[in-house]
């Protein structure tokens, strides 16, 4: 495949040698030179129709890393703005000899729609509450350099599943790696047929999926994707399914805590859980970099 659309159209093989490859590039960023020409001549516009941090800065500096020329466009500061259509935009940025676009919508299947319409290679950056493919591929990498594998591994997914990409694109990459999954969260936010469709577990309450995981990947409240509210307050939220020190202490275990960011603090997690010892949050954001530049650079290579 010339795009990365989304985790469901790649194979077991795939997902391992990207993860493989980014195990090199990572080595290759731990030295004084972190720059290799390998995308010398390539040209990458990253086309932001949604806001992102580090989304965004993680591609932009993977592509420099990669010695690639780099367009960046953000909607609002953009003709989008004054009605300009996503196809107008993106035939417009490619006439000026562009190779590859890096996305993020928010309408589910905008990169799709994209790749039948231009020649250029796409890579997901997130659509809608459809993918999020780069995001699932370095928790991945954070979870197999922490514990050693994902086969067999006990990962529990928390709080906004129904609204959540990065819950979609984590759920088909862990089960195709053989990793087991344990969903977790208030029943209005995890869609009914889940357990069937995606072969995992629904648990509603907290600590028992806390104390069955290894790792809990816990999931901001996307209030910006709810038409309404579908909890009562996030006060509640947090008393019910936030994660704090306490609880965490009352497990009798140690669990490894990730979050895709941005972190709303005092409601899924607490400051002392989110900033403590079982965090690797910022671990997940450095290992993007080179999730990234293995996708590009595997990618330009086709
Ligand atoms: N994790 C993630 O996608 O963060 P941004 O929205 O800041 O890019």
């Amino acid at each position: 495949t010339k795009h990365l659309l989304g985790i469901k159209d790649l194979t077991r093989d795939d997902i391992q040698l990207i993860l493989t490859t980014a195990a090199q590039f990572k080595e290759v960023l731990q030295r004084p030179v972190k720059k290799v020409p390998s995308l010398r001549d390539v040209t990458i516009v990253n086309l932001f129709y949604e806001n992102s941090t580090r989304t965004r800065m993680s591609f932009e500096l993977a592509e420099r890393r990669l010695s690639a020329d780099v367009l960046n466009f953000a909607a609002t500061t953009s003709s989008a703005a004054k009605g300009e259509t996503l196809l107008d935009t993106v035939n417009n940025i490619l006439s000026m000899k562009v190779d590859m676009v890096v996305m993020r919508h928010s309408a589910s299947g905008a990169p799709h729609f994209l790749a039948k319409h231009i020649p250029a290679a796409i890579v997901n950056a997130g659509d809608g509450i459809n993918e999020h493919p780069t995001q699932a591929l370095l928790d991945a990498f954070s979870m197999k350099e922490k514990l050693g594998r994902l086969e067999g591994l006990k990962v529990a997914i928390i709080g906004d599943i129904m609204h959540s990409r990065v819950a979609l694109s984590n759920m088909y990459l862990l089960r195709k790696m053989g990793a087991e999954i344990t969903i977790a969260g208030p029943p209005t936010l995890i869609p009914k047929y889940i357990e069937e469709a995606l072969d995992v577990r629904v648990e509603y309450n907290l600590k028992r999926a806390l104390q069955w995981c290894d790792v809990a990947n816990v999931l901001r409240i996307q209030l910006e994707r709810q038409n309404q509210p579908l909890f009562s307050s996030l006060r509640e939220y947090n008393l019910a399914y936030g994660i704090n020190r306490r609880l965490l202490e009352s497990l009798g275990k140690d669990i490894v805590i990730m979050h895709p960011g941005p972190i709303n603090r005092g409601v899924e997690l607490d400051s002392d859980v989110a900033d403590g010892p079982f965090s690797i949050v910022l671990n997940q954001v450095e290992n993007g970099v080179a999730v990234r530049m293995a996708v590009l650079y595997l990618l330009a290579g086709e």
